[in-house]
């Protein structure tokens, strides 16, 4: 039998071209996994009324973790839909959503960089909870002392393991109630992890920290919406969507996969950069406990993108296809 049982959803768009690609490094790696099929998305919707099916709860309730591709998310909503990879993060409480940022070897990418966005991943203005009342539209933030703190909690613990600083990212002075119980519950866990240093910062100057001066963040934690928002500006400094990763992660389950989405206008054509989900399955190999196979697969990414051949969004004209078969021959 193999020691890991993980499943894989695709989900729509490009997550049909990068979640094979990721399998087939795992493989060529040696990871010693089962791997189950499940379904998820926009697409399987169309088809079939719902974004999820039973089955794919059960595989990833019998896995010891989940590969996910991209799910779309489309801008109106038909009735009954529900985004796929919010909905499993709720539903399965995958509270921390972890996006590092770390310089390759890309070119443009800033130099040295290596932070971490913690974004709180099952609150804030994504609890979609909108109405319309005539011309009037409302949509709910939810922040609740208990999210807030397992999400401080968390942070703290993984800047403890890295340089022990700890940046809240924050609105707290236009949302004082809202961002204000984020803001305080945090750094009440933050002080009890002895050897962390924290400061605060806010979201817009946040922004303008990252592009001007990195350097200076270790973790970064913040809520929902500024977390996504920032992690695509993070992603952008060093090469962009095609390599970045993150990972869901709760107490019971995980869920791994690139911060990119379903990429329509290139999607079916075969030039997505698998980089991004080959990074979420190095994460997920981390978080299973298989630091080696973790560590073998991160140089080879950095190898491959070194030497190449490289994608497109890279600068390149090499193929997914292309560019796997050279990422597995470096491993
Ligand atoms: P996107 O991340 O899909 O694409 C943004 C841009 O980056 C596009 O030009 C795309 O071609 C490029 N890109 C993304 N991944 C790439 C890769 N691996 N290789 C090369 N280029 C890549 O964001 P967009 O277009 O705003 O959203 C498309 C759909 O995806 C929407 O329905 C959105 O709701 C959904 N989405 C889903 C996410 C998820 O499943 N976690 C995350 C972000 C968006
Ligand atoms: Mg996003």
């Amino acid at each position: 039998m193999a020691k890991h049982r993980i499943t894989l959803i695709e989900g729509d768009g490009i997550g049909h071209e990068v979640i094979p690609a990721a399998r087939r490094v795992l493989e060529a790696a040696g990871f010693d996994a089962e791997y189950i099929e499940a379904q998820a998305g926009y697409e399987y919707f169309l088809e079939h009324g719902t974004t999820t099916p039973e089955a794919t709860y059960e595989a990833i309730e019998h896995s010891h973790a989940t590969l996910f591709g991209a799910a779309t998310s489309p801008t109106t909503k038909p009735a009954g839909f529900h985004g796929a990879i919010r909905h499993l993060r709720q539903k399965y409480g995958l509270y921390a959503n972890v996006r590092p940022t770390k310089t390759r070897p890309v070119a443009g990418a800033f130099a040295g960089l290596d932070l971490v966005i913690v974004r709180e991943n099952t609150q804030g203005l994504y609890v979609e909870q909108e109405r319309l009342y005539n011309d009037t539209a409302i949509a709910d933030v939810l922040i609740t002392r208990a999210a807030s703190a397992a999400i401080g909690k968390f942070a703290a613990q993984l800047a403890v393991q890295r340089r022990s600083h700890l940046t809240v990212v924050h609105k707290a002075n236009v949302l004082p109630v809202t961002q204000g119980l984020f803001m305080n519950t945090v750094l009440d866990e933050a002080q009890k992890v002895p050897g962390l240093t924290t400061n605060t910062m806010i979201v817009d100057n946040a922004a303008m920290q990252l592009v001007r001066n990195p350097g200076q963040f270790d973790v970064l934690v913040m809520t929902n919406m500024f977390g996504d928002i920032l992690s695509d500006l993070a992603a952008g400094l060093v090469g962009g969507l095609g390599i970045a990763a993150s990972g869901n992660i709760g107490d019971q389950f995980g869920i791994f996969e690139s911060v990119h989405g379903s990429a329509p206008d290139i999607a079916g054509q075969g030039v997505a950069n698998p980089t991004a989900t080959v990074l979420a399955a190095v994460l997920m190999l981390t978080h299973l406990g298989e630091h080696d196979l973790a560590t073998k697969i991160d140089a080879a990414v950095n190898r491959a993108l070194q030497e190449g051949p490289h994608t497109r969004d890279l600068g390149g004209t090499a193929s997914t296809q292309e560019f796997t078969e050279a990422l597995i021959s470096y491993l």
